[in-house]
C-alpha cells in the first residue's frame, strides 16, 4: 500500500518537523493549570498540517486520559460543544437555564469595555464543562480543538473565552491540592490572517495572551529522513540522493511532502519495483506539481475577485523573481493607488507578500507554474 497521506486531515505516516509545539503540549498538560500551553492557537498557511496537528495534540490527550472535544468553528459552535459535552450526562439547554442569570456583567467586567449582549451560551457552555469535569477523575480534564478557528463568529469565542475564565476560576477555588484540580485546554488552528485580527480585537484577549504558535515549512534534512524511513517501512528503498531530491521538490511544504512521496512511490510501483529511481522522484515531483495545483493554487484563484486576479497574474509575470509595483500597475493599466488597494488586501490574505520596498511576490510555491498552465 502506498505508505503516503496526501489528504486534507490526514494523519502523515510521520509528523515532520512538529516536535516542539506537541513538547510543549504535553509538557502543559502534566505542569497542571495556568501552563500557557493550555491555551494555543495554531497558524498556519493551507495544507501546512493545522489539523493533523489537532489530531496529534489530541492523541496526546487520550494518552493522559483526558477527554478530548473536537470541533470546526462554524455558526453553532458553542451549541455543538455543549451537545459533545453532555453526551452520556445531564442535559443543558438555553431553555433549561435562567438567561437573566446572565454573565454579561461579569463578561464586561473581565474582558474590559466591551458591549456584547448577555449571553447565555457562555453560562451553558460552562456548566456543561464544570458537569464534565465532575465526571473525570482527579488531575485530568476535557481538550477543546477546534479547527478552522478564524471562521467562528465573535460572539462564540467571547462565550468560549467567558466560560474558560469561569471554569478555572471555579477549580481554583476548589479546595483540593493543585495536582487534583481538574484541568481544562483549548487549542485553536486558524489561518494565519485570524493572528492580525486577534491582536486587533479588544474582545478577544484571551486569544492574545494564548500562546501562539506558527507552522513553518518543515526542514528539508527531516523530510529526507522521513522519505528514507517510510519508503524503507513501506518495503521500497530509495537512496539518501534520491531522497534530498525528493525533499528539494517539495521545498517544505507539508502537503507537498505527501504528494511528491506518493507519485513517486506510484511510480516505482507501477514499475514493479522496489527501488525508487531518480526518474521515479522527477515524475512524481511533476504529478505533485500538477495536484497541487489542482488542490491549492486553484481554490485560492476561485476565492478571490477578479481584480484580486489581474493583480496576481501581474505578480506572476516575473515570477521566481519578485514583482515591481510599478510593473504591475503598467501591466494592469491601472493608477497606483488601485495597486496599492490590491497589493494590502492581497498581503493580508496571505497570497502576496512583500518582498523589498516596492516589491511582491506570490506566497505559495508553484502559484506561478498553475497560473502558466491554466485559463486564469
Ligand atoms: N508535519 C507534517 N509532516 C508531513 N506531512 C504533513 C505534516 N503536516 C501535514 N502533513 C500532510 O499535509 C497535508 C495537509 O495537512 P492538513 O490537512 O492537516 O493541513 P491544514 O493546515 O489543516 O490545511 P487546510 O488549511 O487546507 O485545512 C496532509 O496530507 C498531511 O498528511
Ligand atoms: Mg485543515
Amino acid at each position: 500500500m502506498n505508505p503516503f497521506k496526501p489528504t486534507a486531515g490526514k494523519m502523515p505516516p510521520i509528523l515532520i518537523g512538529r516536535e516542539s509545539v506537541i513538547r510543549d503540549f504535553e509538557e502543559a498538560l502534566n505542569n497542571g493549570a495556568g501552563a500557557p500551553g493550555r491555551l494555543m492557537l495554531i497558524s498556519g498557511q493551507r495544507g501546512f498540517g493545522k489539523t493533523v496537528m489537532l489530531t496529534e495534540l489530541g492523541r496526546i490527550a487520550k494518552k493522559h486520559d483526558w477527554a478530548v472535544v473536537s470541533d470546526t468553528a462554524s455558526d453553532g459552535l458553542c451549541e455543538r460543544l455543549v451537545a459533545a459535552l453532555s453526551s452520556g450526562g445531564p442535559r443543558f439547554g438555553g431553555a433549561t437555564l435562567n438567561p437573566s442569570v446572565g454573565v454579561g456583567g461579569m463578561v464586561s467586567a473581565s474582558l474590559g469595555s466591551i458591549s456584547i449582549s448577555p449571553n447565555s451560551t457562555a453560562l451553558t457552555l460552562r456548566e456543561a464543562i464544570e458537569a464534565k469535569l465532575k465526571r473525570m477523575p482527579d488531575g485530568k480534564g476535557v481538550l477543546f480543538t477546534i479547527d478552522e478557528a478564524q471562521a467562528a463568529s465573535e460572539e462564540d469565542l467571547v462565550a468560549v473565552a467567558t466560560a474558560i475564565q469561569h471554569v478555572l476560576r471555579d477549580e481554583d477555588m476548589r479546595d483540593v491540592p493543585d495536582a487534583r484540580k481538574h484541568g481544562v485546554a483549548f487549542v485553536f488552528a486558524a489561518l494565519p490572517s485570524m493572528i492580525d485580527e486577534v491582536l486587533n480585537n479588544k474582545v478577544l484577549t484571551f486569544l492574545r495572551r494564548s500562546q501562539q504558535r506558527m507552522l513553518a515549512e518543515v526542514p528539508l534534512a527531516d523530510v529526507r529522513a522521513a522519505y528514507v524511513d517510510v519508503v524503507r517501512e513501506s518495503g521500497k528503498h530509495i537512496s539518501q540522493e534520491d531522497a534530498l531530491a525528493a525533499a528539494r521538490a517539495a521545498a517544505g511544504y507539508p502537503y507537498m511532502v505527501q504528494l511528491v512521496g506518493y507519485y513517486m512511490w506510484q511510480s516505482a510501483e507501477r514499475r514493479g519495483s522496489s527501488l525508487i529511481e531518480r526518474s521515479d522522484v522527477e515524475r512524481g515531483a511533476d504529478d505533485a506539481v500538477l495536484a497541487f495545483g489542482e488542490a491549492v493554487c486553484a481554490p485560492i484563484m476561485d476565492g478571490l475577485t477578479p481584480a484580486q486576479r489581474e493583480f496576481v497574474k501581474a505578480v506572476a509575470a516575473d515570477s521566481p523573481d519578485p514583482a515591481a509595483v510599478a510593473d504591475i500597475a503598467r501591466r494592469c493599466n491601472r493608477s497606483s493607488s488601485w495597486v496599492s488597494k490590491y497589493r494590502a488586501s492581497l498581503i493580508k490574505e496571505h497570497v502576496v507578500e512583500a518582498a523589498g520596498k516596492g516589491y511582491v511576490r506570490l506566497s505559495t510555491p508553484h502559484m506561478a507554474d498553475y497560473l502558466r498552465g491554466s485559463s486564469w
